[in-house]
Formats: C-alpha cells, structure tokens, sequence
C-alpha cells in the first residue's frame, strides 16, 4: 500500500463525537507509552500527524486520520495508564471497550505490546478479552531497536508459547520500531489485504 494522503480528522472524547462508521477503520491500541502514536506516524510517514510524548498518557482521546481517502486510522488512548485514579480508569476503559466492540467498521485493531518485556497481565487479559467478543486483531512487538535481534527472538518466542496456553492459533504478529522504521512493509500489506476483503465483500453484498 501505498499512503499518499494522511490527514486528522478529529478528536473525540465521546462516541457520539466519532465519524460515521461509513469508511472501513484500522485501530491502534496498547499500554500508555508502548509507542502507538509513533508507530502511526511511522506508517503514514507523518512525524506531525499524531502527538507522541515520553510521558505516559499522552494520548486521551479517540483520534481519526483518513487514509487516502478511503479509510480511517485511529489512534486510542493507551490503558493501564496508572496515574489516574481507578475509578476514573474504570470510566476511562469502559469508554474504550464500548467503543471496541459497538464500531460496526472496525477491520482490525493491532493491539501493541513492548518488546522488551515478558507478556503482561493486562495485555493477556485484553487479548483474551479480543476474543471473547469476536473482535479482529493482530499483535505488534513495539521498540525492537532496544533490542538484539538474539534477545527480539527469545522474547517473541516467550510471548508466542504464553499465548499458546490460551489459544489454539496464534494471532497475526508484526516487529516494529518507529527508530529504524522497520515493520512498515509487513503492516502496510497486511491492512491493505484487509481492505480489500471488505471491499469484496460489500460489492457481494451489493449484488
Ligand atoms: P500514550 O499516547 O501516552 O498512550 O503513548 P503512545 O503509546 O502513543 O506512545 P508514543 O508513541 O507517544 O511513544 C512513547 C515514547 O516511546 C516516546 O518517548 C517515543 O519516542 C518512544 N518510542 C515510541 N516508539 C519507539 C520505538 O520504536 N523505539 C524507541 N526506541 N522508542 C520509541
Ligand atoms: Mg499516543
């Protein structure tokens, strides 16, 4: 794929503010910090499009880009973020996990986790939570620069036989690094494959 237009759209604190749901939609989320907005920018090759920060929580509302006019990616607040009260985190991922399960365009979500670490609670109970309610996603290792490829390889197979205890296949997995911009020619292809099923779709169902 190639991205020749990549432009905000808008900032949401509520649903209701959202886009209408008319244009497929590809989601990042992951814990605060974990590098989702750099990872966009990345993609997009955009460094302004979406506000990165070295302070956890940055990222606060639901934000969409149009894509080449044709579809939305979004950028989601991080979870776990543990500097705001629980209740307010509690608010905060309903907010979140409504969204997630009601978006009728949601196409895939890539949840992102740091490479550097073993699989963390939080992240293993959100996958798994994915997949009770049937949602599409793919999992990216984030930050692999911080890492030798020896140590990127121990660790994903950490995270792959963690997985493994709960599932029976594995999910979609992309290696990325907003530094030396690689995972760019996996993820790229990947959503664009994504979009293409959904347009078929449609025009079958059209027909
Ligand atoms: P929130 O919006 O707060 O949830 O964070 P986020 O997940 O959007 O993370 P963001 O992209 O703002 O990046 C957080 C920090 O990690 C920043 O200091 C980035 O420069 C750094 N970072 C992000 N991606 C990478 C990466 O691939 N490699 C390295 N070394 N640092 C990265
Ligand atoms: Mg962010």
């Amino acid at each position: 794929m190639i991205i020749k237009t990549a432009s905000f759209i808008t900032s949401s604190t509520k649903i209701s503010q959202c886009p209408n749901p008319t244009i497929p939609e590809i989601a990042f989320i992951g814990r605060s910090n974990v590098g989702k907005s750099s990872l966009i920018n990345m993609l997009t090759n955009n460094s302004k499009l979406a506000k990165t920060s070295g302070t956890p929580g940055k990222t606060q509302t639901i934000n969409h880009f149009i894509i080449n006019n044709a579809w939305y990616l979004v950028d989601l607040p991080g979870y776990g973020y543990a500097k705001v009260s629980k209740k307010l985190r509690g608010t905060f991922e309903s907010f979140i996990r409504s969204y997630i399960t009601n978006r009728s365009n949601l196409e895939c979500l890539f949840v992102l986790v740091d490479s550097r670490h073993a699989p963390q609670t939080i992240d293993l109970e959100f996958i798994q939570w994915l997949g009770e309610e049937g949602v599409p996603f793919a999992l990216v290792l984030t930050k692999t620069d911080k890492l030798t490829p020896q140590q990127l390889e121990k660790n994903n197979s950490v995270y792959t036989q963690k997985l493994l205890e709960d599932w029976d296949e594995l999910p979609q997995m992309f290696y990325s690094s907003a530094v030396n911009k690689s995972g760019r020619d996996d993820m790229l292809p990947y959503i664009q494959s994504i979009l293409d099923t959904v347009e078929r779709y449609y025009k079958e169902e059209k027909n």
